[in-house]
């Protein structure tokens, strides 16, 4: 007879694991993102990859003390699957230590955990639902609901910062939440594709200065692997 799967099938590390990844706001393309599915293609990635390991074994004294990851180099060599995968493994490997927050609908029933909260964002996403959010009351909630996830959270991934066009707005809203994240050694993971020089352009050197010291580097080069499939 052909078993059907039943929720006791899954160990309660597997239900928590489950229930903190999905609060973690992964977008869908890069939520099954692991260390199994990052093939390197050159050297530098597979230092890449090591340093993440080696960051990721260390993972829980690394998030006490405020440490993050700073990846950099041109585009679709890997940064945000790196960041990715860097996360599942430091949480999957102490899945006792991270929570999840009660969602804004409050749902009967629904698997509330207490622990480190941990989040991804788009910088570009964040700082563009800040804006549509001004003297739009319906939009303000969510918005602050981002925010403060972002500001709070124990590991926030904050993905291709520098992107962003910049303005005197955009350096001010970004110096805020880096200072803050900073101040209170909050562990922050930053990939992007701009050199150092262009990044101090785009987002003011104040807010560069603390990346530099909250942030091991991680540069990853090579060709664009979504041009791969492309080319056949
Ligand atoms: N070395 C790699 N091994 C496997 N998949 C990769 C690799 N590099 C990139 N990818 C895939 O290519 C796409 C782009 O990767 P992504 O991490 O978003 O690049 P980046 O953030 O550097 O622009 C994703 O679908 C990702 O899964
Ligand atoms: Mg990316």
């Amino acid at each position: 007879m052909k078993k059907t799967m039943s929720i006791k099938d899954f160990s309660s590390e597997e239900l928590r694991f489950q229930a903190v990844w999905s609060s973690c706001r992964i977008p869908p393309r890069l939520v099954g993102a692991s260390f199994e599915t990052y093939k390197p293609t050159c050297s530098e990635q597979e230092r890449a990859l090591e340093k993440c390991r080696v960051f990721a074994a260390n993972g829980l004294a690394n998030i006490s003390q405020g440490k993050g990851l700073f990846f950099q180099g041109s585009v679709g060599t890997g940064k945000s699957l790196l960041s990715v995968s860097t996360l599942r493994t430091i949480v999957a490997s102490n899945i006792d230590r991270f929570g999840r927050p009660a969602s804004e609908n409050g749902f009967v029933g629904e698997p509330v955990y207490d622990g480190f909260y941990c989040s991804m964002v788009s910088v570009v996403d964040l700082l563009g639902t800040l804006r549509e959010s001004f003297g739009v009351e319906q939009l303000r909630a969510p918005a602050y609901r981002l925010l403060h996830r972002v500001r709070s959270d124990a590991v926030v991934i904050m993905d291709d910062i520098g992107a962003e066009k910049p303005s005197e707005w955009v350096e001010e809203q970004l110096y805020a939440l880096i200072d803050l994240r900073y101040r209170m050694q909050r562990s922050t993971i930053f990939t992007t594709n701009c050199s150092m020089k262009k990044l101090e352009g785009q987002i003011g050197s104040r807010s560069v200065s603390r990346i530099m010291e909250m942030c091991e580097g991680v540069k990853v080069s090579g060709e664009d692997w979504r041009k791969r499939g492309a080319r056949g």
